[in-house]
């Protein structure tokens, strides 16, 4: 049988990610654009719509260019990005204003003003089985209701991220249940929106698009976008999925067992799920998977990545001079004293890693980073390891809450993605804290639109299934728990553990002072 294709895209924050994949799961190529993000005010996140489309169209038409294959042999395209976000668009389907991301924190009081008037968190986790967040979005079409009435007057639908590049590559309004979840709006457990919720919150049900499995197709690409870009004409688009829950599809996290952590910017610690679950404590994040009738159960720690890179570009000029003299990568310098230098559990030495506050364990936005047990036998390649090893512990939390609302979601492996996942220091500790072996597989390093790739083979027939198509990826590395560590870990995770309940009200007090 002769090859045939699919594209993913994935709408990230920093950038747009298109990639074509073949029926085997094998990369033929990639592209990415940036496009800037806006702080109007503190706290606020913000961004150009018409950037991400742009971003889209350059990175289609670069693929499409760089790549040697039959361009009719691509049968579909699947959508990965963003989640939480909030797209008003007028009657003629313009962008009212620009659009509310998913890291902004302006709706804390709305977020309140919902979950009060659900009847309290556990009357709210009935109609969702999740919290209001700040960053979803429910929030922020109240905040949009309450802030700026004239535009929440004029908007006739509310969009995600992803959905938004859906409407201009096909002119259809439609969502799939992954980033529906995320709204904080939708009826989980039975893949639908809450009708219930959004009446009491005098939302109008017809501003939320219609709503359909991931991997169904939402409708076909326009004969503008195909001159536009070079696509095939009439293709069809999936549902595709919001991001956290498809770049962990894309590594093959569909069923239970498997944990996926994603190192990027966050960290995620997320399992499939064969039955829908409550989520009781409402702490966890329990959404649609992109497979129909399974689920997703994650939790994010907001500085995982972002904390390694902070004490990189904090902490180590030296090491960032030497990198460019040497034209070497500054991590490997790093990574390398701190093999040299370091012995795990950095001489006792701990690090919080709440940079920007927390979501998971705690959602709590005054918590702040720590480094816990300093001494003077403790050199910068001590503090550099036990960021990673501090990130690692958080981790371990998140996968702990899992574990504590149900037993039978113990892992036996992990897979791993994002950009932290490069660093083979880096997963030896996961391993050596979590005692599991860790696996890359292929496409992990593509993120969300592998995941999109995938979603859209099956929508369009290449695959029966999402089980049948993560039969594609193959294992590129695997890492085993060395069990001389455990002990050392043991004992400091169980110090790591207490430091957040002892620092609670020093991090509220530092957080007042002005
Ligand atoms: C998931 C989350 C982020 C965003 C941005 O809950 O907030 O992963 O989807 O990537």
């Amino acid at each position: 049988m002769s090859n045939e294709y699919v594209i993913g895209i994935d709408i990230g924050t920093t950038g747009c990610k298109s990639i074509i994949v073949d029926n085997n799961g094998k990369l033929i190529n990639s592209a990415t654009e940036e496009y800037p993000l806006y702080t109007p005010n503190p706290g606020w996140a913000e961004q150009n719509p018409k950037d991400w489309w742009e971003a889209t169209v350059k990175t289609i038409q670069k693929i499409i260019k760089k790549s040697d294959i039959d361009i009719k042999s691509i049968k579909g395209i699947g959508l990965s990005g963003q989640m939480h976000g909030l797209i008003p668009l007028d009657k003629d389907f313009n962008v009212i204003r620009p659009a509310f991301l998913w890291n902004d924190q302006r709706t804390k009081k709305q977020c309140e003003e919902i979950i009060n008037t659900a009847g309290g968190e556990k009357e709210l986790l009935n109609y969702t089985n999740n919290s209001m967040l700040p960053g979803y979005t429910g929030g922020k079409i109240i905040w949009l209701k309450e802030e700026e009435p004239d535009n929440y007057k004029k908007s006739k639908i509310f969009l995600n991220p992803k959905d938004y590049i859906r409407f201009c590559l096909t002119d259809k309004l439609a969502t799939e249940v992954s980033d529906a979840s995320g709204t904080g709006l939708f009826d989980v457990k039975n893949r639908k929106w809450s009708k219930e919720l959004l009446k009491i919150l005098d939302i109008p049900s017809s501003l939320l698009p219609e709503c359909y499995e991931s991997p169904e197709i939402t409708g076909y690409i326009t004969d503008d976008v195909s001159s536009l870009t070079g696509l095939p004409k009439g293709i069809p688009v999936v549902g595709g999925g919001g991001d956290s829950v498809i770049q962990t599809t894309g590594t093959g996290l569909i069923n239970e067992g498997i944990l996926g952590l994603t190192l990027g910017t966050a960290g995620i610690v997320a399992m499939g799920l064969d039955s829908f679950r409550f989520n009781s404590t409402g702490k966890l994040q329990i959404f649609c998977n992109n497979a129909p009738n399974k689920w997703h159960i994650m939790g994010v720690t907001l500085a995982a990545g972002g904390s390694y890179h902070w004490f990189k570009n904090t902490l180590c000029k030296y090491e960032i001079d030497l990198a460019k003299k040497k034209k070497q990568s500054v991590f490997e310098i790093i990574n390398e004293n701190i093999e040299k230098e370091t012995e795990p559990g950095s001489k006792n030495l701990l690090f919080l890693p709440y940079l920007i506050g927390e979501r998971c364990p705690y959602p709590d936005p005054n918590a702040k980073g720590v480094f816990m047990g300093l001494t003077l036998r403790h050199n910068h390649s001590d503090m550099a390891r036990s960021v990673m090893e501090g990130v690692s512990f958080s981790l371990k939390q998140v996968y702990e809450l899992i574990t504590d609302m149900d037993k039978s979601l113990t892992a036996d492996e992990i897979r791993i993605s994002g950009g932290g996942s490069a660093s083979k220091l880096w997963r030896q500790i996961l391993a050596d804290i979590f005692q599991l072996p860790v696996k890359t597989v292929s496409g992990s390093k593509e993120g969300g639109a592998y995941g999109a790739a995938l979603v859209a083979g099956t929508g369009c027939g290449i695959w029966q299934n999402m089980e049948e198509a993560t039969k594609v990826l193959k294992v590129e590395t695997k890492i085993m728990p060395d069990k001389k560590n455990e002990e050392i870990y043991k004992q400091l995770y169980g110090v790591f553990k207490n430091l957040y309940p002892d620092l609670r009200k020093s991090f509220d007090i530092l957080s007042e002072i002005k």
